[in-house]
């Protein structure tokens, strides 16, 4: 029996909604790992099995989702303590820190993210490594005025590590720069080496002028749901 990646993720995604219980605020992740996810807390929902969730969307896709299902929703203004959130990562270590934001949202997930009791992260076991951030890109959100400014300023940052600092565009034929949920635009950096402390790189980050977030979530998931060929399995922090 061969799974697909889609199927391996869905595993994921339905072990996780296990800890969803009746009368609880939750966190809705983006990407196609919590989306189904989502789909499986409607479904429970229109069962009768769940009663009074109140979902907190992490992005407008995610938003635009489960008001399609008929989730409740709200935002961290009327419901800023969040239960249980659940969410995908591009990346997750040994420690339980991930990559996230290579599908274009981080600022929001991580405010509702760091805003919960219990994060509860579901990915397939392609995810997983050894070290975050020398696998592909490290998103980096950052305000539209000057981006090139800050795209450089974040290539210096870590020059020893060989950084590549790269504005996202749209994918579309003019090459136009693609913009998040917030309005704002990402510059994904690439590492030849090891960026050693991430903690410092995270700080280093943010105390640019210009950078909003970043990608690198540390510290912050209770639980990864990692779903492979040989079954599932549950890492607690
Ligand atoms: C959205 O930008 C991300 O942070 C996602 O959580 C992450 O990219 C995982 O997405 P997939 O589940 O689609 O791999």
């Amino acid at each position: 029996l061969v799974l697909t990646q889609d199927e391996l993720k869905k595993i994921a995604a339905y072990k996780a909604v296990e800890f969803v219980k009746s009368g609880m605020v939750i966190g809705l992740g983006t990407g196609s790992t919590a989306k189904h996810a989502v789909d499986r807390i409607a479904d429970l929902l229109h069962q009768g099995k769940l009663k009074n969730i109140i979902g907190i969307p992490t992005s407008k896709k995610t938003h635009q989702q489960a008001l399609s299902l008929g989730i409740p929703l709200s935002d961290l203004n009327s419901h800023p303590n969040v239960d249980l959130a659940i969410d995908g990562a591009d990346e997750v270590d040994s420690d339980l820190n991930l990559v996230k934001g290579r599908g274009g949202s981080l600022l929001r997930e991580k405010m509702i993210e760091s805003a919960c009791t219990k994060f509860v992260v579901i990915v397939d076991e392609s995810k997983l490594v050894s070290h975050i951030g020398a696998n592909g890109a490290m998103p980096v959100e950052v305000v539209p005025f000057c981006w090139k400014f800050s795209q450089e300023r974040l290539q210096q940052l870590f020059y020893y590590s060989g950084c590549m600092a790269k504005l996202r565009s749209n994918g579309g034929e003019n090459g136009e720069p693609f913009v998040t949920d917030n309005g704002n635009y990402i510059v994904d950096l690439f590492f030849k080496k090891d960026i050693g402390d991430l903690r410092a790189a995270s700080d280093a980050i943010l105390r640019l002028p210009g950078v909003v977030e970043h990608g690198m979530f540390l510290g912050m998931a209770t639980t990864v749901i990692v779903a492979g060929e040989l079954g599932v399995t549950v890492k607690n922090k």
